[in-house]
């Protein structure tokens, strides 16, 4: 019989992060005489921003209509108007430059299935680059597109920039796209205005489009994070051509579970991502659009996130020894075998963290350079994070 129902791209995966971590667990049990610290998931658990009840209760009839794919105007313009604020834009035109997102895993996700091209390019399948280690979405994104996924190494020794050097000249002659994500999940790196400026220059040459992850951009350590619009903009490409950026209210206003975001740039490419998304349909409810708007529309509630993150990264750092991230939640830390670290922090002292190994890929050289690190998420506000680090600091390998 022929094997109608296998889908071969999806067999390519790896299990998710998650599951190989529940894998990993199976069988052992945490420390019994401590509570459990969950600093595995990256998800704020901060209080609801006041406006939220209100704003929904208001608008609870809007459940009884079909949301427009692509989000309302009101919530469009708020984000066109966050954006210009953010990023001191002259223009972003929310018809034409702007989507509402079910967060940005799913749009992430899906740009890659509207912008490659599976058919053999010069004799080969387009890339799409990604950092390594990386939100796995990407490499899941660029794999059921048809494409090879192509990993740029970020290490301790570059500041864990996603190094461009190492990208040969075949690759970039048929990249389809690029994921940058800053600041950083996992590494903290934050990509600044140069950085983005030689991508843009790298995608005038060889004619591909850049997809910005901009999910931590408002939890930084100091310096604001710059952005690819922004950018852009000065360097006259008003138009924003080439490029997407995806945004999220997730980590921003610690509204995971509303699954909310954005995505702007270059017209074009919104188009097409709308043609694709028409089918696939991942509308926001009406309320949950207000609710959006009206989050994006306060940066009061934003500042005072970043103050808990702040204090919990000084909490942490104050007790474990070593450098604050520039930028995102996630603390990045060196062990000598991050398997074995993860498995002995939850048997010695009930503490789940991510092995880095899982958050990274073998590359062309057989490196993974996710080895050899555990990811952290300082996400209980700062006395936790200090018993974090105290316990952290306990497991023995
Ligand atoms: C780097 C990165 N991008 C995107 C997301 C997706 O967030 P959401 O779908 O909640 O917007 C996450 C979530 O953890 C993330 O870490």
């Amino acid at each position: 019989m022929p094997d109608k129902s296998n889908q071969p791209r999806l067999e390519q995966l790896g299990a998710y992060p998650f599951e190989r971590l529940k894998d990993l667990f199976d069988g052992h049990t945490p420390n019994p005489e401590l509570p459990h610290i969950d600093a595995g998931a990256g998800e704020p658990r901060l209080p609801l921003p006041g406006f939220v009840a209100d704003t929904l209760n208001k608008n609870l009839g809007g459940f009884s209509k079909y949301p427009s794919t692509i989000g309302g105007i009101e919530l469009r313009s708020a984000i066109a108007a966050w954006l210009k604020r953010r990023y001191n834009l002259a223009e972003v035109d929310p018809v034409t430059q702007v989507l509402s997102a079910n967060g940005t895993r799913e749009s992430l996700f899906a740009i890659a299935h509207a912008l490659v091209n599976p058919d053999t390019q010069n004799g080969e399948r387009p890339y799409v680059l990604m950092p390594n280690p990386m939100y796995q979405i990407y490499l899941g994104a660029a794999i059921t597109a048809g494409a090879q996924p192509w990993f740029l190494p970020c290490t301790q020794a570059s500041g864990f920039a996603p190094d461009l050097a190492s990208v040969p000249e075949h690759v970039w002659a048929n990249t389809a796209l690029i994921y940058v994500c800053s600041p950083s999940n996992p590494t903290g790196w934050i990509a600044d205005e140069a950085y983005y400026r030689e991508l843009l220059e790298l995608a005038d040459r060889h004619d591909f489009s850049i997809v910005s992850d901009d999910c931590y951009s408002e939890i930084f350590w100091q310096k604001k994070p710059a952005g690819l619009l922004e950018v852009a903009e000065k360097l006259g490409r008003t138009d924003f051509s080439r490029c997407l950026v995806m945004n999220s209210l997730s980590k921003r206003s610690a509204l995971p579970g509303m699954r909310s975001g954005l995505i702007a740039g270059d017209a074009e490419l919104i188009k097409r991502f709308t043609k694709l998304r028409s089918y696939t349909g991942p509308a926001t409810p009406l309320p949950l659009q207000h609710v959006a708007a009206a989050a994006w529309s306060d940066e009061v509630h934003v500042a005072q996130h970043l103050d808990v993150y702040r204090q919990s990264l000084k909490a942490f750092f104050g007790v474990y020894g070593g450098d604050i991230p520039a930028g995102s939640f996630f603390v990045w830390l060196p062990v000598a075998d991050d398997e074995a670290f993860a498995l002995a922090a939850y048997e010695q002292q009930a503490v789940t963290i991510l092995p880095g190994t899982y958050l990274g890929a073998e590359d062309s050289n057989g490196i993974n350079p996710g080895a050899g690190f555990i990811r952290a998420a300082l996400v209980d506000g700062p006395d936790a994070a200090k018993e974090l680090a105290r316990r952290l600091k306990a497991v023995r390998i």
